[in-house]
């Protein structure tokens, strides 16, 4: 099978790109390489075509598509803190972007597969949150969510395409995934953590730390990824992909010093401190996988000491 996959030297990118060519795909990148990384993929040198350029060159992602039997879009402006200092071009990338690719599998009539956010659930209090619950989002100036917007917007096109032009998709909505790969750099909190504990340095912790999280390995949602696309009753639906094992972060922190046996202090500081104005954070973010679990039998492996494991 041809798959092209956008954002392919990222993070859960570059890991579809490995399980991919591991079961004998074809496989085609385009990457801006602007949160990804030709190191992510340099084990694959040969093996894979890799563009150089923007979801948001229409006539070559026409191209692309056109040669693929299988779209996977990961491509976007991603990271709490990329977002608010990057704002409108992260709106851009994640709406324009995702609609020229959409628009481009409607057109050539290919199955596509696309990457949302549990971040689309905002800070909806109902927990677990399932794939009918409410978004719940802050007001405008709280720039921290024109990520979701922009993300709930994509889905909405995509929706709207498979109604009105048969479009092929699935949507993907995942919660909080890590493993190997995933920079700590634009605000990503456990690869954060570990690298604070493999250097013995402070784990700065902002707020409390009593908000809490599941996480999943991108090994998990990459098997999830791929499941979806193996059958056509997932065509036009969306699913959550998420872990089990609700952490607060100042849990997930602790155990992160024990598992890496560093000498690491917890320190504490407000949100004031770490993000510009227009920052706001949810308490609670819990995903309810019972939809994909009984629809195609996938669920996650991974445990959260398995995934710091895989980490340190
Ligand atoms: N990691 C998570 O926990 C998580 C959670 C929810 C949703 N997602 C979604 O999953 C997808 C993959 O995220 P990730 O964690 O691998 O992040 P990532 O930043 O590692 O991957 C995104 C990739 O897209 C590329 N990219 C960004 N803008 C581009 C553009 N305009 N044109 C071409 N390439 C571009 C980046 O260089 C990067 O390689 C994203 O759509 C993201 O929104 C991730």
């Amino acid at each position: 099978m041809r798959v092209f996959i956008t954002g392919g030297a990222g993070f859960i990118g570059s890991h579809l790109v490995d399980a991919c060519i591991a079961r004998g795909d074809a496989v085609t990148i385009l990457d801006n390489m602007s949160t990804g990384s030709r190191a992510n993929i340099a084990h694959l040198q040969g093996k894979v075509t890799v563009h150089e350029g923007d979801i948001r060159d229409k006539d070559l992602v026409e191209k692309l598509v056109s040669e693929s039997d299988l779209v996977l879009h990961m491509a976007a402006a991603l990271g709490v803190k990329n977002i608010m200092e990057h704002t409108i071009e992260s709106i851009d990338r994640n709406f324009t972007g995702s609609e020229i690719v959409l628009n481009a599998s409607t057109q050539f009539n290919k199955r596509i597969i696309i990457a949302s956010t549990s971040e689309i659930y905002g800070k909806n209090p109902n927990q677990p949150l399932n794939e009918e619950s409410d978004r719940v989002v802050g007001a405008p100036q709280k720039i921290r969510w024109t990520y979701a917007d922009a993300k709930a917007l994509e889905e909405a096109v995509a929706h709207t395409l498979h109604k009105t032009h048969g479009l092929k998709v699935t949507i993907v909505r995942f919660f909080n995934t890590v493993g190997p790969r995933q920079t700590g750099q634009y605000g990503m909190v456990v690869p954060r953590f570990v690298e604070a504990a493999l250097k013995n340095e402070d784990i700065v912790i902002y707020d409390d730390g009593s908000q809490s999280r599941v996480f999943c390995h991108v090994e998990d949602a990459v098997r999830a990824v791929l499941n979806l696309t193996d059958t056509d009753s997932t065509i036009g639906d969306y699913f959550n992909v998420g872990g089990t094992g609700e952490t607060t972060i100042k849990e997930l922190a602790e155990k992160i010093i024990e598992r890496t046996k560093s000498s690491s202090q917890i320190k504490f500081i407000p949100y004031t401190d770490a993000y510009p104005e227009g920052f706001e954070d949810m308490q609670r973010r819990v995903p309810d996988i019972t939809k994909i679990m009984t629809r195609i039998g996938w669920e996650p492996t991974h445990t959260l000491e398995s995934i710091i494991d895989s980490l340190a």
